[in-house]
């Protein structure tokens, strides 16, 4: 057990509250640094509910330096930071791309600065796998060579991955982490936290849980007729607790082995198709799901998937949720929330 603080920014989105989740029942002391710009305080009260302990919580955008300084001024005492904090809609972030650059960015800049100037030494960063583009080769691993992102929203990630390498590299005393997560799914088994998406989601899994509960009609199936085994797209779809897991696996990888930088590939090494995602989700729900084959998605890769071998070798982190369950807890999160 650690009791350790640790600052969580974007602590009550998707993939923070579960992480907060996770270091609390891990013991750490968790402060979250969230504008709430795409989530709620409510999920204050659900982590509670999960772990019996509230997280400390700063209202700020870190976009905002004062904002930023006085609450690192009151949280000095924190041994690392988990960057989470980004506005991640990809559509969104090709109309607006100067609020993607600006708020990725900004936000990162400033808790790479005061960070520095409060000592704190420690960063674990959300990258993704859109940092690879559509590789030549799979599984892609760590070394696969990063592309050019088709979206605004994918080239922060690639210049925030550059932005911590020079940093770290001009700061002896700084380590940090970059976990590249393939494709984030479910929700924690309680179905008290999961993924709160604005408006029709993008995203595969929150449709098809929408589709379930009748919320829309049914799911559009974006190609059928790409180079994979059933000619439909596949990925590798991480369940939220397990990579929430890897967050703290990081953090004390870090930690132990004063590593200047890693980069880690989050994922179970499995490729789905989304004609499998939507069987599996059937066979763990009893729930049937309404679909329709449609035109591929501009900017779709046709597969990609992770070699997670580094992560288990290192980091001693590998996936272990069976899909059926992470399939019943975001089936579950779904009619929680279809309630209110
Ligand atoms: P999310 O939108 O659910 O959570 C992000 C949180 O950050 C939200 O609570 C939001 O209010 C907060 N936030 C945004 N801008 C902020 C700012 N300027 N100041 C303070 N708080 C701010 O997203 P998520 O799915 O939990 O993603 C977390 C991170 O993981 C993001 O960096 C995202 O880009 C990255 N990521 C997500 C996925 C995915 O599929 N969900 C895949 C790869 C990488
Ligand atoms: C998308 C983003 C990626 C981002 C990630 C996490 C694009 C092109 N890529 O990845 O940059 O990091 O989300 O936010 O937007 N699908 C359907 N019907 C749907 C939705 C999805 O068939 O209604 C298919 C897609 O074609 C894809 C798979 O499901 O093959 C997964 O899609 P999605 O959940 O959006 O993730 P990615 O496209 O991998």
């Amino acid at each position: 057990m650690s009791n350790q603080k640790i600052i969580v920014t974007g602590g009550c989105g998707y993939i923070g509250s579960h992480t907060t989740v996770a270091l609390q029942n891990a013991g750490y002391n968790v402060v979250i640094f969230d504008n709430l710009a795409n989530s709620t305080p409510e999920t204050l009260d659900r982590i509670t509910e999960i772990t019996g302990v509230r997280p400390m919580f700063e209202k700020i955008d870190c976009t905002d330096i004062d904002a930023v300084r006085d609450a690192f001024d009151r949280h000095g005492d924190a041994t690392g930071v988990i960057h989470f904090a980004a506005l991640k809609a990809v559509g969104e972030s090709v109309s607006y791309p100067l609020m993607y650059y600006k708020n990725n960015l900004v936000s990162l800049i400033n808790v790479l600065e005061m960070m520095t100037a409060f000592n704190i030494e420690n960063i674990v960063f959300s990258s993704s796998a859109t940092v690879y583009g559509a590789p030549d080769t799979l599984p892609a691993t760590e070394d696969t060579p990063t592309r050019a992102a088709t979206s605004p929203y994918g080239q922060t990630k690639i210049m925030a991955e550059t932005i911590i390498r020079d940093t770290v590299a001009a700061n002896p005393k700084m380590h940090a982490v970059l976990l590249r997560y393939f494709n984030p799914i479910g929700a924690h088994p309680s179905g008290k936290i999961g993924e709160l998406p604005r408006g029709v989601p993008n995203n595969l899994m929150p449709y098809i849980t929408q589709v379930a509960c009748g919320q829309r009609e049914k799911l559009n199936v974006f190609g059928d007729d790409y180079p994979t085994p059933d000619g439909f797209c596949v990925r590798d779809y991480i369940d939220v607790n397990d990579l929430a897991d890897a967050h703290i696996a990081a953090l004390r990888h870090m930690i132990d082995s004063g590593d200047d930088i890693d980069v880690f590939n989050i994922g179970t090494g499995r490729g789905l198709s989304v004609m499998e995602i939507i069987r599996t989700f059937e066979r763990a729900t009893g729930v049937k799901i309404n679909y329709t084959i449609t035109a591929r998605r501009p900017g779709d890769v046709p597969a990609i998937w992770a070699c997670a071998d580094k992560a288990a070798k290192v980091l001693g982190w590998r996936a272990k949720t069976p899909l059926d369950d992470t399939m019943r807890a975001a089936w579950l999160w779904q009619q929680n929330i279809s309630k209110n």
